[in-house]
């Protein structure tokens, strides 16, 4: 092939951009690909394989989730089987509880109050925050939240150790001292869903669909 001068670059600039297009534009594929699997691996590379992706921490046992597994609704559903009376209630919260709750309930520096039915009518701490004490004898709506939150952070300073039957019997002394269930009254699987809270029918259920509606 016989080739001018002025040709020559003509012919050389055509071919090197020839082969600079398929290059640049494998090369974007290329990062576009690198890209998306960066992202698959941090979203779907750890729900495939639980704690494999980056090396770190175990597989959780059935045990390990057994115990985290310990919510309770209000209707009682998943409630752990066991039972505590008000007395068996008072030994422990007089050992593990009061020094942070106070002896009656009352509260200290370390921790809230948890007794206290006042006001009886109105509600008025539900408009006015700070001026009244929110307690669980007239503020919160289920018996059942009570042993729930016990059992998973109670007490502040040991949480998850209490056995269950310490925790139905915790809460059965703080809903006697509330004037909620009487002093013989034994707290179990059945008869914890079953108490009414004075705050009951304070709440709603909030049923809203997600939509921006407030009430
Ligand atoms: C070392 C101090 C300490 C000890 C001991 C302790 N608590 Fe608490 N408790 C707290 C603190 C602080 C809070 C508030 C936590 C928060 O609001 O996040 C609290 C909150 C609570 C609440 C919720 C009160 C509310 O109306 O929001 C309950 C119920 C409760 N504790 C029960 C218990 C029981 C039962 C025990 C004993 C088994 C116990 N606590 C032992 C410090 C303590």
């Amino acid at each position: 092939m016989t080739m001018t001068q002025t040709d020559t670059p003509r012919y050389r600039d055509r071919t090197t951009l020839n082969h600079r297009i398929p290059t640049i534009f494998f090369a974007l594929l290329l990062l576009g690909n690198i890209a998306c699997a960066d992202a698959n691996t941090g979203l779907n590379g750890n729900q495939e394989t639980p704690g494999g992706s980056f090396n770190l921490g175990s597989t959780a046992s059935a045990s390990d989730i057994a115990a985290w597994d310990l919510d309770m609704d209000p209707s009682g559903s998943g409630a752990p089987i066991g039972s505590g009376s008000v007395s068996e209630g008072k030994q422990t919260y007089d050992l593990k509880c009061a020094s942070c709750h106070g002896v009656d309930g009352g509260g200290t520096s370390l921790g809230d109050q948890l007794v206290g039915r006042e006001p009886l009518e109105g509600f008025p701490f539900g408009q006015v925050r700070g001026q009244y004490r929110r307690t669980v004898g007239n503020y919160w709506p289920y018996a059942t939240t009570l042993f729930d939150y016990i059992i998973r952070a109670m007490p502040m300073n040991a949480p998850g150790s209490l056995t269950v039957d310490e925790v139905y019997a915790a809460s059965a002394y703080i809903l006697y001292m509330n004037d909620i269930i009487d002093e013989n009254a034994v707290m179990d699987t059945e008869s914890l869903p079953k108490v009414v809270m004075p705050a009951r029918d304070r709440f709603v259920m909030d049923n809203r669909t997600g939509g921006p509606e407030i009430r």
